[in-house]
Parts: C-alpha cells; structure tokens; sequence
C-alpha cells in the first residue's frame, strides 16, 4: 500500500456512480484540507483527514505530500498523437494568410500528414508517440485517447492503430484508440468522395474491427470533409463492430454532425467551435457529451465554444487538447485548463471538471478515472503548495506539478 501523507487539499473528489457534471453540477468540487489518501494495487483505496491516517504496515510506502495539492489526473479525450513528422511550413503560410481550409483544398493538411505518415516505419511512429505520450504524461495526463486519420488507405490506418496498440500496452497511462478513416478523402480517391466512403465502410470498418483495434469510430463531419449523411453511414459501419461514434463537427462550418452524433448516441461530440441554440437544443437530454477544443480555437484563429450557454443550458462539456499537427500541435491540459478560463470564460471549477471527469466520460472511461473515488485508478497529481485551485489556470505556466502517478 502507498500512504500519501500531508495533502494541502485533496481536489475532486465524487461520489461513487457519478460519471459526468451537466448544468449546475458543473459548478460542484468538493475537497478536503489536510488529508491522506492510501492507494493499494493501483487504486485509490481510502481518503481522509490527516488526523484520521492509518499507520504504515511493514512494507507500506508512505509519500509525503508536504502540503501539496493530490488531484485525479487530466484525461484527454480528443487526440491526433500518432503522427509523423511535423508541419511547421503550413504554420508559416497561416502566418502568412491562409486559411486551414486553404491549406487544406491546396492538397496539404491532413494529407500532408498522411504522406509523411506512409513513409515512416511502424517503428520510428511508434517511438514519435511515445515521446508524445510521454510528455503529456509528465504535465499531468493520465488518459489519453488517440485517433487514426492520417493512415487514409487499409494498410496505413492498420498501421495507425497497431502504433497506438503497442502504446497502449507500454504506457502506463490509460489509452483508448478511435479509428478516424474518414479524416480526409486518401489522395488515392481524389474526387470519388463517395468511393472513399465506401472504402471505409466496407474495407477499413471491418478490418478495423474484426482486428479489435479500435474502441470508438470518428468522422470529420464539416465543411469540405465528410456530410452528415456519409458521418452517419460510417457511423452504423462501426457500430456493427461495437465501435461507439465520437465525432468531429463544426469546426469550419455549422455541419449538421452535432445532429448526427446526438442521434446515434455517439459518446462524444468535439469541436464546436461554430454552434447556434439548434445544437445545444440537439445535445440536451442525449448521453452525448460536447467536448470543446480550446487549443484549436487558439491556434487557427477560430471562435471558442459556446461554453457557458451549454452549462446555462442543463449540459455538461469536456475539454480536450486536439493535439495533432495541423490545428492543435500542444497536449498541455493545463493550459487546456487556462485557455478555458481565459477565452471561455468557465470558472476554474467548471474548467477542471470538463478536464477530469467529464473528459474521462468523452472516452469512456469516468467509471474508472477522473476524480478522487474509492475503487477508482490512483492516477494522481501531486502538487507544490498551492494558494487555491484557481492558481491552476492562473499560473498554468508555473512548474508546480511535482509528481504525476500512473500506476501500472
Ligand atoms: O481536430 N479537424 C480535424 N482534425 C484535426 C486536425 C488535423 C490536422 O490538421 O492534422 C482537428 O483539428
Ligand atoms: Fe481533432
């Protein structure tokens, strides 16, 4: 068993059951001052006030916390870490004046990526998202969810999700993997949009899962990438292999792809950037969870979400990092955090539960991870001492994250 002694304040804690915050809930954190929290094989065993902590047995480690903060790891439900190479150029002609849908229709974007992506090994992408993995890991992120999407043809979307299989059983962070086969048409169909579909229907899908290699399917449905109609054909593709939908939409345009996901009880719908009163009237009452994407806003020059008027609204909403590189190229939940409070105005309450629990939920995994709850994983973050919560997104540059645990 490990003893963490002296917690300053334990952050986030819920009560068993809980899976996500909506409306007012939002609002709720509930800590402790002066605390211990006992872990025993990787979970999170009890908690307590200090005065109440068990004495160590023989063989116990006892982890003095010195007066710091013991969070629940950030979980980042929307990622594009499996990539090769990097796209700094584009970056550079966004300085310029183009715009990502420019970039994009120029033949560069994604499949820029996808290029680069086919001629690297298996192994140099693998050691690419290692490295990626493992510098989210060292800020803080616990869970990690990574998309396929710059594969774009059977063997190297294969390839895509075998990289992120082997992740997955090397990092000690939770991994959860989504095909993302309809990211871009592959340069191969160019202009037989409708064949692509095929192909990823009747190809990609069955191979994706008959393989087992993917736990959720996501379309980039929006402007100049995939309709509604063809989000929802590969929608159902996937789900005859128990692949749950997350979706890509509005991000470039109002593309209908909130509807589609709320209709098809898809986990998870990401982006948002561009959303009327429609769209948070389609999410309401739905097990969908809106999961917004700061980091892209931030980069391309986008609007941020609507996050208030979906809180106002009775729902939740999930922070994630996007991190990819074309439009998000940073996997920092803190400054996820921070660019939260910032730009969308959320209170820091509200930003660290769209970045714990409510984005563990995005991924499927808020039975699990995402808060302090006895029976869950101990994926934990140890603090400095600091004055409150909101100095997490107050000072989201400053170095005080001293421990991140990931038991294995
Ligand atoms: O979430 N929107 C689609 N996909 C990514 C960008 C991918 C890229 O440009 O490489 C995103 O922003
Ligand atoms: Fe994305």
């Amino acid at each position: 068993m490990t003893i963490i002694t002296n917690i300053g304040e334990l952050c986030g804690i819920v009560p068993r059951g809980v899976l996500r915050k909506e409306g007012a809930g939002m609002d709720e954190l509930v800590t402790l001052k002066d605390a211990f929290l006992t872990v025993a094989d990787g979970r999170i065993e009890d908690f307590g006030h200090m005065k109440d902590c068990p004495s160590p047995a023989d063989g116990d480690e006892v982890m003095d916390a010195c007066g710091g903060m013991v969070l629940p790891a950030f979980c980042d439900s929307h990622t594009h870490i499996c990539y090769a190479g990097s796209r700094e150029q584009e970056f550079i002609d966004k300085i310029n004046g183009l715009s990502y849908e420019e970039i994009a229709a120029r033949g560069g974007g994604i499949l820029n990526s996808a290029d680069l992506l086919h001629s690297t090994s298996e192994d140099d992408l693998y050691l690419q998202t290692m490295a990626r993995v493992n510098e989210m890991t060292a800020k803080g992120t616990g869970a990690i969810e990574i998309k396929s999407g710059y594969g774009l043809s059977v063997e190297d979307e294969l390839k895509m999700l075998r990289v992120i299989r082997r992740v997955k059983e090397d990092s000690p962070a939770t991994i959860k993997s989504t095909f993302l086969g309809a990211h871009a048409v592959g340069r191969a169909y160019s202009g037989r949009q409708e064949e692509y579909v095929d192909l990823v229907c009747k190809e990609m899908v069955p191979a994706v899962g008959e393989a087992k290699l993917a736990d959720f399917i996501d379309v980039f449905c929006d402007e100049g990438f995939f309709t509604p109609s063809q989000t929802e054909r590969i929608i159902i593709a996937g789900q005859e292999y128990g692949l749950r939908a997350k979706i890509h939409a509005n991000e470039l345009a109002v593309s209908g792809g909130v509807q589609v996901a709320a209709a098809n009880g898809a986990l998870s719908a990401d982006h948002l950037e561009r959303t009327t009163p429609a769209e948070i009237e389609a999410l309401r009452g739905t097990v969908t969870m809106p999961t917004m994407l700061p980091g892209s806003s931030f980069f391309l020059g986008l609007p941020y979400g609507r996050a208030k008027d979906f809180i106002d609204s009775g729902l939740g909403i999930a922070l994630a990092s996007d991190y990819n590189p074309g439009s998000s190229p940073s996997g920092d939940m803190r400054f996820v955090m921070a660019m939260g409070c910032i730009k969308m105005r959320l209170t820091p309450e509200r930003a660290f539960n769209a970045c714990t629990l409510n984005s563990a939920y995005a991924m499927g995994v808020s039975d699990i991870l995402g808060s302090i709850t006895k029976g869950k994983k101990a994926n934990l973050i140890i603090t400095d001492p600091l004055p409150s919560l909101a100095y997490i997104p107050y000072c989201y540059q400053s170095p005080f994250i001293r421990k991140v645990l990931l038991p294995e």
